[in-house]
């Protein structure tokens, strides 16, 4: 009997342009897929995946955060204001993906993934060819596709880890947190992970500290499972992040000028600027890996 992920690769492949969606005879053009984890759980995935975004969308980037997070509603509480809709909405007659997608600041759209994102795992093949059908767009209207997890080893979250095209992990300086940090690396090659990892060490007091924890995990990384991973930047501790928290508005809209927001506008810069990395495979590439690990 032929698994849930081989019909997604055959629906994908086989996608044809309708007349319902002409959009799709442009040239393919496919999304970058980063997804953000850490071991630790509180450690700052939301805030740095949110303000990434806008970072992104002020140097002109076409930015959609999934938040995959089944935990609190988290993403949205960062911007202030919730999807009503979710992915399985679109087997409901009448819903298209624009019902699902909600803009956010600085033309950044969100969606949230809700417990549905973990469902398509079960659905026929003519309810996976539906959500495909619509979800393929991604891929115009994105340039980069941020993906919010929860903390730690849950098969559920190391599906949005194995799938994406990128991989950035974040921690803190705090020896649990890093050590959590390591585990996650440790499951990321025990299953052949192929994406680059890349590290943000968030809550430094100074720079030497975000550099001893990226020597640490890169140290042994390297001697005991054999993966590098790059230091893709630090971010400082920033009462800032809290006030904005609070107020719901991210802290790149409240405060730009801030330590933390700065920070973060390096991080864009050299995740667009920086080392090449792997091609991107779009929302397509995405789900097809996603639904392999999720048999
Ligand atoms: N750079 C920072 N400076 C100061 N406080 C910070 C910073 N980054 C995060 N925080 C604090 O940590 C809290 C948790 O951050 P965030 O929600 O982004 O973590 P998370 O990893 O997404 O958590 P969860 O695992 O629960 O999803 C924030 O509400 C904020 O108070
Ligand atoms: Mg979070």
């Amino acid at each position: 009997m032929r698994d849930q992920a081989e019909k997604l690769r055959e629906l994908a492949r086989g996608y044809q342009a309708t007349a319902k969606s002409p959009v799709l005879k442009q040239p393919e053009s496919r999304a970058r897929v980063i997804t953000v984890t850490s071991g630790k759980g509180g450690v700052g995935k939301t805030n740095l995946t949110v303000n990434l975004a806008l970072a992104l969308a002020n140097l002109g980037q076409k930015v959609l955060v999934i938040d995959a997070d089944l935990g609190l509603a988290n993403v949205e509480f960062v911007l202030g204001s919730s999807p009503r809709y979710n992915l399985l909405n679109l087997l409901d007659d009448g819903y298209r993906l624009s019902d699902i997608v909600m803009d956010g600041p600085r033309g950044i759209k969100f969606m949230s993934g809700g417990s549905g994102i973990y469902q398509l795992a079960n659905l026929t093949e003519g309810q996976l060819q539906r959500i495909v059908n619509q979800v393929v767009l991604f891929d115009k209207w994105a340039n980069i596709i941020l993906i919010d997890t929860g903390a730690g080893l849950h098969r559920n979250v190391l599906s949005f880890v194995m799938a994406a095209d990128e991989v950035i992990i974040i921690t803190t300086p705090e020896p649990t947190a890093i050590a959590d940090a390591y585990a996650v690396m440790k499951a990321y090659a025990a299953h052949h992970g192929r994406a680059p990892l890349r590290l943000v060490v968030n809550r430094v007091l100074e720079m030497d500290e975000g550099q001893t924890a990226v020597d640490k995990l890169g140290k042994v990384s390297q001697r005991f499972l054999g993966i590098g991973v790059t230091n893709l930047g630090f971010i400082y501790e920033d009462p800032n992040v809290l006030k904005a928290v609070k107020g719901q508005v991210p802290v790149m809209v409240a405060h730009p000028d801030t330590i933390s927001a700065r920070c973060i506008d390096h991080i864009a810069q050299r995740l667009l600027y920086g080392k090449e990395v792997n091609q991107p495979t779009g929302i397509k590439g995405f789900f097809s890996r996603f639904l392999d690990m999720m048999r």
